[in-house]
């Protein structure tokens, strides 16, 4: 049996957390900067990289001190090298690379989106590849064949806003504060799904990828022509993205042969997306797999796993940290994408 420290700083979560190559997670430690970025509705990356700097080492040494063991009982340290704010990717890789090598154990580079998307299989060990994954977080909105540990095929990307921004988007222009997926997840709870006619972009299309920039655009409409209640609002976003996400899933089933759909990512936290994927899956003879929410969000658990999955490799200690680093180096750009992996 192994055990792995895995670090987490890409975004905006400090985390540390010691994992063995039997799935379990032993201790960690979490950190979230809500507060410290509340005030922008967003991100900053000075402001989350400063926090990162001064949280992280102390994190360590606590996890380590919960587990009672030494640097030099680790069987690898493995740290989130990208994608992500290069500052706060930076502070968490840098920092591996030093106790890497005051210790001698063995540094991995993660891909922070391979964490995300081997975190079901720390969560259930009867998950195989491949597996069907919908990956979605605050950067991110792919669907992937997961075929095996480095092995990634995308079925399909964003060519606009990644589905949790559009969330943080809806969040910010109903005045509901940063994060914004589990507050509007919250008010739509309250609200009548069919209450706001909204569009589903792209759904019907043959083409496989996703767009929520024109939806962020109708809510805002919508919102000022103070017609609707913010709950409504609220409900009829949350159902209309839900829709565009099933279109674009039946696509890319279709076209892959995968026993399982697992979702990975900060979006798949919330409950009502949950419930509609495992309906699908149902419908389909699929297994469905998702993993407790607090996998989902941004942790080192997930980078630690991967690190057991990948131990025995060992990155050289001048591994650069990479600001974007697709999980499929082959796929095409998409038209419309901006930055996005
Ligand atoms: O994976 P993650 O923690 O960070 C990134 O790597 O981006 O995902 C954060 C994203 C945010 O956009 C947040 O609003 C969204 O996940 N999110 C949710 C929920 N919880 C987090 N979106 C919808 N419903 C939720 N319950
Ligand atoms: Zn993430």
């Amino acid at each position: 049996m192994g055990i792995v420290l895995g670090i987490e700083s890409s975004c905006d979560e400090t985390a540390a957390a010691l994992v063995t190559t039997d799935r379990r997670i032993v201790a960690q430690r979490i950190a979230s900067q809500d507060a410290e970025h509340a005030p922008y509705c967003g991100v900053v990356p000075e402001i989350a990289a400063r926090a990162h700097a001064e949280r992280l080492a102390p994190m360590i040494e606590a996890v380590l001190a919960d587990a009672g063991i030494e640097l030099s009982d680790l069987d690898a340290i493995a740290a989130t090298a990208g994608p992500g704010l290069i500052g706060g990717v930076m502070v968490g890789l840098v920092s591996a690379k030093a106790l890497a090598m005051a210790s001698e154990v063995p540094l991995i580079a993660i891909n922070h989106l391979e964490g995300h998307a081997l975190s079901p299989r720390l969560a259930d060990p009867a998950l195989e590849f491949p597996y069907v994954l919908l990956l979605v977080s605050g950067g991110h909105c792919q669907i992937l064949r997961v075929d095996g540990v480095g092995q990634y095929l995308r079925l399909a990307t964003t060519i606009d806003d990644a589905l949790g921004e559009a969330f943080d988007k809806t969040a910010k222009i109903l005045g509901l504060g940063f994060p914004g997926g589990p507050a509007v997840e919250r008010l739509a709870l309250e609200g009548n799904a069919k209450a706001v006619p909204l569009p589903r972009p792209l759904v019907g299309s043959g083409e496989p990828h996703f767009s929520f920039a024109g939806l962020k655009s109708a809510v805002l409409r919508a919102k000022d022509s103070g017609k609707h209640a913010d709950a409504d609002i609220a409900a009829s976003f949350q159902q209309a993205a839900l829709d565009c996400v099933l279109d674009r899933l039946r696509i890319a089933l279709d076209a892959s042969d995968a026993p399982a759909l697992v979702v990975a990512g900060g979006v798949a936290a919330n409950k009502t997306i949950r419930a509609a994927l495992e309906g699908l899956a149902s419908e389909r003879g699929m297994r469905f797999v998702a993993p407790p929410p607090a996998l989902c969000t941004d942790n080192a658990a997930m980078i630690a796993w991967a690190g057991c999955e990948r131990l025995g490799q060992s990155d050289p200690l001048d591994f650069v940290a990479r600001p974007r680093w697709p999980l499929d180096p082959e796929a095409e750009p998409v038209r419309g994408a901006g930055y996005k992996a």
